[in-house]
């Protein structure tokens, strides 16, 4: 790390270059202290301007130091000596000024930006609150509406929002370098620059709009403490004298760094981003990837192909018939355009992915494809007939992926001519959207084929985790075997309300029994029949799930389901639990009350024994590869850190 001073004229430059992303370890606070002191003693400087080398303004503070006791100087009062500077401080932002970024642009007396900058406090997403002043200073600088949003939320906001909100004085329209030293140029012979901390702070508009605003935030946290501890630091901004302000926060900013809920945060974090340094690829390339073919437009194929044309790549979309491949092309530009109408993409990108946009039904049009993605049906037979037509077709370099959910993708491989080129591409549904994709890598996949898989997962924006070939990979495996966990505990005497209420007061966004009434029960069932002939006769079998569908519960979409639902409302249902104690009767079941507790210890020990299973069979690399697949794929609450981080925590501190 290097922190230099240059000058330019009357402007003394301080460039902050600590790679990857410029945080405020000690050494750039030190440096940015010692800059003060110097500029401020210097009587032929007039301004400062603040920047940073690299891809990035000041990303935060260094998350790696929140383990260690903390190390002068502190942040607050480094930002505090720039702030009460007599001589202004221009921060010249470009990249993202995030979390203690943000606070030291705000500490400096003016903003400069990028179009493409993006500001924001992310704390929350950490399970703090931003610890240096953020929000009392935010509020100062834009409404009190807008700070509760950025404090509470975590969503960082892009530089032309920013400057509408007044948190920034100027977005640079040419060399932010120069535009800034014109800046500071401009007003470095004016009155007096008041410090952030002096101005008056922005009372909410509305107050009953505004706590309103601020209960559903907490609602919307359920289990995850640090966005209500958030919501109270911007309410005593508002109404503290900012002295006292700023001391209740950094005591909140400290307890909060020594929970449970903040390791847990932080671990994900990293394990995100560790997934995709992959010692048997360090040193392959991947190839280019411009033209996708995906072959299915269903649920998944249509998302599969609305992620590939929002990275930018162009896709061809093969159905089975003229109709099939209308209704696919239909769910595809539906997502587009919800894309357009949400503002995520222009009008000129979303005109740019219609026209890399094709459908076709014969296999000659995806000749032209890098890499082919099957999304049929789930049936071996229906995958394996693809996959042969696919050799006989495509280009014999392309990669051949398969988005099958449980199937043995060694065996969709011997289905071609060169099975190293055939690798599962695991995606989840919604595909757009969802984070996370698990690349499953059969035995003979080649090197550059699982390079440039995961090439393909990053340019998506989605997090790559391998997963050994096995039934359900890691994520469906551990799913099926805490749902069958569950059905064995509808036996032993819980009922599915009483399993979906413990789920989500742990922190889950629905209970397993509700996830199934929305994706529909008629899939297992066909998958529990069709294995019904090699079944284990000794294993434990709980008929329940085959009764409902056999009563023709098929979940949300038939109104009825392990629950029922009025007008999609869902309420208990009175024919389910006849069906479940009479099934425990027929078995000589004695069923007995679960608890809230019972039921959750119950999961977890059941997800964590799977997933060590996995870890030992060696179908996942690591523990943290498991649990960044639960947190980002199976609503595991990400304050709780995954499954196995939590088998090493106390699960009751987590909770608090
Ligand atoms: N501290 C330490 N390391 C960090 C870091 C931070 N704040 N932010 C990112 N890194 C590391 C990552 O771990 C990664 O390391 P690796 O290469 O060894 O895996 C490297 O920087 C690059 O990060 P990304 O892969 O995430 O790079 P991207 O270009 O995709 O994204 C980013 C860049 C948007 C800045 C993203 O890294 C990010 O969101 N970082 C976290 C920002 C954040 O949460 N800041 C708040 C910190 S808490 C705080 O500031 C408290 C204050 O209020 C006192
Ligand atoms: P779907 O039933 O919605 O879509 C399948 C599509 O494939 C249909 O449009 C059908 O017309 C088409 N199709 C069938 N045979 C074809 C052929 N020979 N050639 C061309 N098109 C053909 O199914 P869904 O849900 O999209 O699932 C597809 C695959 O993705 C399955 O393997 C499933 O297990 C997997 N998957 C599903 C997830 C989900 O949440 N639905 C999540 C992850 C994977």
């Amino acid at each position: 790390m290097s922190t230099t001073l240059s000058v330019e004229g009357e402007i003394a430059v301080v460039t902050i270059d600590n790679p990857p992303v410029n945080a405020t370890g000690r050494a750039v606070r030190q440096a940015l202290a010692d800059a003060v002191a110097s500029t401020e003693h210097n009587p032929d400087i007039k301004a400062v301007v603040l920047q940073c080398a690299g891809s990035t303004f000041v990303a935060g503070a260094d998350i790696r130091e929140f383990g260690k006791p903390p190390l002068e100087p502190h942040l607050p009062d480094v930002l505090v000596q720039i702030e009460n500077a007599t001589k202004p401080w221009v921060a010249a932002v470009h990249g993202s000024a995030l979390g203690g970024g943000l606070e030291l642009a705000m500490a400096c007396h003016y903003r400069i930006a990028t179009p493409q900058a993006r500001f924001g406090l992310p704390e929350v997403t950490l399970g703090l609150i931003p610890g240096a002043g953020g929000t009392i200073r935010l509020p100062r600088l834009v409404s009190a509406e807008t700070a509760l949003d950025m404090v509470a939320g975590g969503k960082p906001i892009t530089a032309p929002k920013a400057l509408e909100a007044g948190l920034i004085d100027e977005i640079s329209g040419g060399q932010l370098a120069e535009d800034a030293l014109a800046f500071a140029a401009k007003v470095m012979n004016g009155k007096t620059h008041v410090p952030t901390l002096d101005r008056s702070v922005n009372m909410p508009k509305d107050r009953g709009k505004f706590d309103l605003q601020a209960s559903i935030i907490r609602k919307k946290a359920r289990g995850h403490t640090a966005p209500s501890v958030a919501v109270t630091a911007v309410q005593n901004a508002l109404s503290m004298p900012a002295a006292d302000a700023l001391a209740a926060e950094r005591a909140a900013f400290i307890k909060l760094k020594s929970t449970p809920q903040s390791t847990a945060l932080r671990h994900i974090f990293f394990a995100e981003r560790a997934t995709a340094r992959i010692d048997r690829i360090k040193d392959v390339s991947p190839r280019d990837i411009s033209h996708i073919g995906v072959v299915g437009g269903g649920t998944m194929g249509a998302g599969i192909t609305a992620a590939c044309l929002l990275a930018g790549l162009d896709v061809t979309l093969l159905e089975r018939d003229n109709a099939a491949a209308e209704l696919g092309q239909d769910r595809v530009l539906n997502i587009l355009s919800g894309s357009l109408k949400r503002g995520l993409v222009s009008a000129e990108n979303h005109l740019q992915m219609l026209a890399g946009f094709r459908t076709a039904t014969e296999y000659v049009a995806l000749k032209n494809a890098q890499v082919v993605i099957e999304a049929v049906f789930e049936d071996m037979a229906v995958k394996k007939e693809v996959f042969a037509q696919l050799d006989a077709t495509v280009r014999p370099d392309a990669i051949l992926a398969t988005n099958t959910s449980y199937l043995d993708v060694n065996e969709i491989a011997a289905a071609v001519s060169e099975p190293g080129r055939v690798i599962g591409l695991h995606f989840f549904s919604p595909a757009h959207i969802m984070k996370l994709l698990e690349i499953v890598v059969p035995d003979q996949v080649a090197d550059d084929v699982l390079a440039t898989s995961v090439a393909l997962a990053k340019r998506l924006r989605k997090i790559p985790v391998l997963a050994g070939v096995c039934d359900g990979f890691i994520g469906n495996r551990i799913m099926s075997a805490y749902r069958r966990e569950c059905d064995y505990m509808l036996e032993d005497g819980a009922f599915p309300h009483e399993i979906d209420t413990a789920m989500r007061a742990f922190g889950f966004k629905m209970g397993i029994y509700q996830m199934q009434d929305l994706a529909g029960l008629e899939i297992a069932w066909a998958m529990r029949k069709r294995r019904a002939a090699t079944r284990d006769p000794a294993e434990r079998y709980v008929d329940i799930p085959d009764k409902l569908c056999e009563m023709g519960r098929f979940g949300r979409k038939t109104g009825c389901g392990w629950h029922n639902y009025n007008d999609g409302k869902e309420a208990r249902a009175p024919e389910v639990k006849a069906l479940i104690i009479s099934e425990a009767k027929r078995k000589g079941i004695t069923r007995k009350n679960f608890s809230a507790d019972d039921i959750m210890r119950r999961i977890l020990k059941c997800m964590q024994s799977e997933a060590q299973l996995i870890l030992s069979e060696g179908i996942a690399s690591s523990a943290d590869d498991i649990d960044v697949v639960m947190v980002n794929a199976y609503g595991f609450p990400r304050w709780m850190g995954g499954p196995l981080h939590l088998l090493n925590a106390d699960v009751g501190a987590a909770t608090g």
